[in-house]
């Protein structure tokens, strides 16, 4: 049983861990990337627990039905892979989760052009299917002795299995919990009637719903209202639907400071750190980290840079520019038809205004964890600018390992910015110029107030503790009586 009292059994798409083979063809284990990994490993590890999450390759399908010991600081918690058959498990995730949901609650869609919704019906077969196993493999889990688990389901992915599995499990203790924006009403009418409520309705099968940001469960509260038979109280976020009280909560998601700290200090991020200012020599720096991903506004953060240079021509040759990608879904057309863009601008503007002894832009895509936490450490100035984003744990990391005294400039629709928006400088992720002019702001500002804000990011995000997450939530249930 874990601190918190109760069993925790976590449900989510990706796993902490996934396998992958070397040529000698033996098994080799790799960390699980994005927001919801790294904080959800770091919370179960502070509490202990089950994690269920899917076979999303050959490879990993190969180890399920196993149960995987993951160790964590000294405590641990335990791994369960679930294998489906390829063609329903793309329809679910690549056919909705990440072309319809992601794009949705990330606004990515060119509307005049996009969505069409062809091959949708198939997909969203998939997607009942896998979300069906899901909650198939939680009540077994629950099972015994009963009432004792709390599930916490992660994300869009898995946005049925409260209803699901409240079916099985009248009684169960559920919270659902979205690590990525959610769209509003008039967003959400862009999903044919039938999939809209059934994804609505499928969420308030949970007894309580969270988000990372108050504007995320805003909009899920104004969703809500188009669903009919429900009765939406705004301002105590309650949902009453189906004879059940369902909860809406903000519970912003954190990160580990110390184990962070642990991993900048050894020797991989030492080199990686001697090696980036080798580079950049006696150069101001600045920095972003991100997966290679729409959502993250690369393209419009390189036009600001570029537009930045044009517009202050005294810093030509006196800052460098390292963007760290981690490529992700390049599976995906739109994903490595927007890598590709986010090339070719850095290409074009190297060769536009750097110089035999000046790269303006230096963007690395791989998935290069050490360089990140090097490059947290020395950055000058750290760009983080989604068009949206649930949290951003970028913004988090960058300031509790920076060594500059270094400035946060952060996209006004990030979730982060609730928490640090006012020690950071806040833009319009599409204002193009505006990030330019942020970004001179930033390299202008005197040491006092520089220190000044790099000391609230930091108590900002210590004041968050990263356990304080998964305890919040099972409190959220209690508290409800489950
Ligand atoms: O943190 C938000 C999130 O959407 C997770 O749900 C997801 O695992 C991650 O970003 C990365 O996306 P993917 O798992 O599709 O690579």
């Amino acid at each position: 049983m874990s601190p918190v009292g109760r069993r925790i059994v976590v449900a989510s798409n990706r796993g902490p861990v996934s396998f992958g083979r070397e040529a000698s063809g033996r098994v080799v284990t790799t960390r699980g990337a994005g927001g919801l990994v790294t904080a959800v490993s770091d919370g179960l590890a502070a509490t202990g627990g089950l994690w269920i999450a899917a076979a999303m390759s050959e490879d990993d399908r190969s180890q399920a039905g196993r149960t995987i010991q993951v160790d964590a600081g000294g405590r641990g918690y335990q791994v369960r892979l679930l294998p489906f058959d390829p063609p329903d498990y793309e329809g679910y995730y690549d056919g909705i989760s990440n072309r319809i949901l992601w794009f949705l609650h990330h606004a990515l869609w060119d509307v005049p052009r996009a969505p069409t919704f062809e091959g949708l019906a198939e997909a969203w077969q998939g997607y009942l299917t896998v979300n069906e196993a899901f909650a198939r493999a939680l009540e077994e889990e629950g099972r015994s002795p009963p009432g004792e688990a709390v599930y916490l389901v992660q994300d869009y992915h898995l946005a049925l299995v409260p209803a699901l599995l409240r079916e099985r499990l009248p009684r169960a203790a559920i919270a659902h919990f979205s690590h990525i924006p959610f769209a509003g009403p008039t967003g959400l009418r862009i999903l044919p009637q039938p999939i809209r409520e059934a994804l609505l309705a499928g969420m308030l099968g949970a007894d309580v719903v969270g988000f990372q940001a108050p504007a995320w469960a805003e909009n899920f509260l104004l969703g809500c209202r188009t669903l009919q038979g429900t009765r939406v109280d705004l301002r105590r976020r309650v949902v009453r639907w189906g004879g059940r009280v369902v909860r809406v909560r903000v519970h912003p998601i954190s990160i580990d400071p110390a184990g962070l700290r642990e991993e900048a200090a050894a020797e991989p991020a030492e080199a990686a750190a001697r090696d980036i200012l080798e580079w950049l020599g006696d150069r101001r720096l600045l920095v972003r980290v991100d997966r290679a991903e729409l959502s993250k506004n690369i393209l419009r953060g390189f036009l600001a840079y570029e537009r930045f240079l044009e517009g202050n021509p005294e810093w030509l040759g006196r800052i460098s520019f390292l963007a760290l990608l981690n490529p992700s879904r390049q599976h995906l057309p739109e994903y490595r038809a927007y890598t590709q863009e986010a090339i070719e601008l850095a290409d074009r503007i190297n060769s536009r205004v750097g110089r035999a002894d000046w790269e303006p832009i230096r963007l690395s895509l791989m998935d290069d964890h050490p360089r990140a936490l090097a490059a947290y450490r020395l950055y000058d100035v750290l760009l983080v600018n989604p068009v949206f984003d649930g949290m951003n744990l970028v913004a988090k990391e960058g300031p509790v390992l920076n060594e500059r005294d270094g400035v946060l400039i952060l996209s006004e629709n990030a979730g982060a910015s609730a928490e640090l928006g006012r020690h950071a400088i806040a833009v319009n992720p599409f204002d193009v110029e505006a990030t330019g002019r942020a970004i001179a702001t930033a390299l202008e500002m005197g040491p006092a107030e520089r220190r000044r804000r790099a000391r609230g990011l930091r108590s900002a995000v210590a004041r968050n503790p990263i356990d304080a997450w998964v305890r919040a939530q099972v409190e959220d249930l209690e508290r409800m009586g489950r």
